[in-house]
């Protein structure tokens, strides 16, 4: 089963994510890691073309060897640097290509979660989540994961963020993606809710998807 989950910064893609991925049993790929540790590469002077990037059975961006951890990726530099890199098309076409090999790892059971993921990445994936959330709330959330950072300074950042992260098929819903508001839920009512939404995707999945997913 595949599992595509796109939205904003903030939004809660990446809690959502974890839980579907440990309830059901499959693998969880959090995309924005990648597209990070390519800016974090770029400005540590790596070309595009000599950088090795895959992923390690943790989800840890591994570049030529080491595994980068993640407090080191979700930084404000980056969260800026790593939109800006993700307009390049030669980092979107190298990327793209590894995540839907990193989907094909193993028996191909994934959650994956990004912003183009439904519409570009997995365009068949079996059930598409797009998470949403108001501003204000994606600040605020952000504001306690970023040491120093006040809500007003992320909220405008977010803003800016939003607004460079639409193009190449970002942050559009897919036409068969189900979309769920966060806006004053807790992770735990938010996590329910799809929960329910991949139980119902799974009991009326067609015989043609479930042949597919035998075939694998
Ligand atoms: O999900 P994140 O905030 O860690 O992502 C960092 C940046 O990477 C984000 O601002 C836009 C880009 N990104 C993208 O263009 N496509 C994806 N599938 C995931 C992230």
């Amino acid at each position: 089963m595949r599992i595509a989950i796109d939205g904003p910064a903030g939004a809660g893609k990446t809690t959502l994510g974890r839980a579907l991925a440990e309830r059901f049993g499959l693998r969880f790929v959090n995309t924005g890691l990648l597209y990070r540790a390519v800016a974090w590469a770029l400005q540590k002077g790596y070309s595009l073309s000599e950088l090795r990037l895959s992923l390690d059975e943790r989800g840890r961006p591994v570049v030529d060897g080491h595994a980068l951890p993640k407090a080191e990726l979700q930084t404000r530099e980056l969260d800026r640097l790593s939109s800006e890199v993700a307009r390049r098309p030669e980092v979107r076409a190298r990327l793209v290509e590894l995540q839907r090999s990193l989907a094909r790892r193993g028996d191909g059971g994934v959650v994956m979660e990004g912003r183009d993921i439904g519409t570009v990445v997995l365009p068949d994936a079996d059930v598409k989540l797009f998470v949403t959330a108001a501003p204000e709330e994606r600040a605020r959330r952000r504001a306690r994961e970023r040491p120093g950072a006040s809500f007003e300074q992320m909220l405008k950042e977010l803003k800016e963020r939003d607004e460079r992260d639409r193009g190449f098929g970002r942050l559009v819903p897919a036409a068969d993606a189900i979309v769920l508001d966060t806006t004053g839920k807790t992770p735990e009512e938010t996590v329910e809710e799809a929960v329910r939404l991949v139980e119902r995707a799974l009991r009326e999945r067609s015989p043609s998807v479930e042949a597919r997913e035998r075939g694998r």
